[in-house]
């Protein structure tokens, strides 16, 4: 990334630079240091000349005596915080992406779609100056969402980032030359309807990476990419990330987080030609039919079954909690509302 467009992570304030500042109860305020600049709230006046020439993570005191303290926004803290048109990948999944895609300095990446440019921020910075990305988005106003959310950041458009507007399964093949990417990130709707031409995009090695938002798109896509015989054995996860409160001796999980965003899916280009070696036991179906609830039955998914005499005992034992409620004898059941006015039926 050339120095114009990489934002100053380190050392004194400088005019230009974006500042965090956690002020009275909390309040955060990102502002851009401007000469003469000021920062008016009800609890007083802070100006801009205060922060220039002191060390990132200073207290500073506005004109009504309160504190602010000052800090430059992390990348995580922008993405959280910039304007959005679509949904961004949140940067607990946007780290996992970079480590399965294996996305490196120097890498020519391809992205779809773009949305409000979360995920273009961190593949930007982890391709570097000596890097390419080329991101496709097919509606216009997303597509300026994220150029202006990445302009702020960086402080200007990157060299290396490209972005154009209309459907990456039509605009890819006009854009790079077959065989030329080294890396593919999908997060969009169907991202099964472009594989054929990140297919013929990708280098051989290279890995396509799909985050997708609920599992139906996770079966999907992992069948669509087996159906091509182009890749390797689909690799499929997602990210739970649980904060812990620690303070003193009250050391626990916390009490909320964000449970689900989505499920990641990488595979990588076979050579031209190339068939992967069988490695286990395929399902033999990719659709959906009655018969397949087989499938799903505990022992077919790795659950414990239960045996017929264990089965048999649980019948014993329920039926006597049931005759024991229904008929009025003392019993161990004595739980508020449990139980009904119809007879104990097993089916
Ligand atoms: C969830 S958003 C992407 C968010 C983005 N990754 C971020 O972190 O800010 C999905 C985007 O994909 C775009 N899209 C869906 N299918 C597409 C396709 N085939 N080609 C290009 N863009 C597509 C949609 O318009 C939408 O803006």
């Amino acid at each position: 990334m050339s120095a114009a467009t990489t934002p100053r992570s380190s050392g004194p304030f400088a005019l230009g630079d974006r500042v965090q500042l956690t002020g009275p109860k909390g309040r955060l305020h990102t502002i851009t240091l401007r000469e003469g600049g000021e920062l008016h709230t009800h609890h007083g006046v802070l100006r801009h000349a205060q922060l220039v020439g002191i060390p990132d993570g200073s207290v500073v005191v506005n004109s009504g005596g309160h504190e602010y303290l000052a800090l430059r926004p992390l990348l995580r803290d922008f993405v959280m915080s910039m304007p959005r048109g679509a949904a961004i990948v949140y940067p607990k999944d946007a780290a996992q992406i970079l480590a399965e895609a294996d996305v490196f300095p120097g890498a020519t990446v391809v992205e779809a779609g773009v949305g409000s440019g979360a995920l273009s921020l961190w593949l930007l910075r982890a391709i570097g100056a000596g890097g390419r990305l080329l991101s496709f988005e097919r509606r216009p106003e997303f597509a300026e969402v994220a150029e202006a959310n990445v302009a702020t950041f960086f402080g200007a458009h990157p060299p290396q980032w490209e972005v154009r507007v209309g459907d990456l399964a039509e605009e890819l093949p006009r854009a790079t030359p077959a065989g030329s990417v080294d890396r593919v990130v999908l997060d969009m709707l169907a991202p099964w309807e472009c594989i054929d031409v990140v297919a013929e995009a990708l280098t051989p090695g290279g890995v396509v990476l799909c985050y997708v938002a609920t599992a139906t798109q996770l079966s999907r896509v992992a069948e669509y990419l087996r159906g091509t015989g182009l890749f390797t054995e689909p690799d499929a996860s997602e990210t739970m990330v649980r904060g812990w409160h620690v303070e003193g001796l009250a050391v626990r999980p916390d009490h909320r987080m964000v449970a689900h965003t989505g499920f990641l899916i990488s595979a990588r280009r076979l050579a031209p030609g190339a068939v992967a070696p069988e490695q286990k036991r395929r399902a033999s179906k990719s659709s959906y039919g009655d018969e397949d609830v087989e499938l799903w039955t505990p022992g077919a998914v790795g659950d414990r079954e239960i045996t017929d005499k264990n089965l048999r005992k649980r019948v014993r034992e329920a039926q006597r909690a049931a005759s024991a409620r229904l008929g009025g004898a003392a019993g161990d059941e004595d739980d508020e509302g449990a139980g009904s006015a119809s007879p104990a039926r097993i089916d």
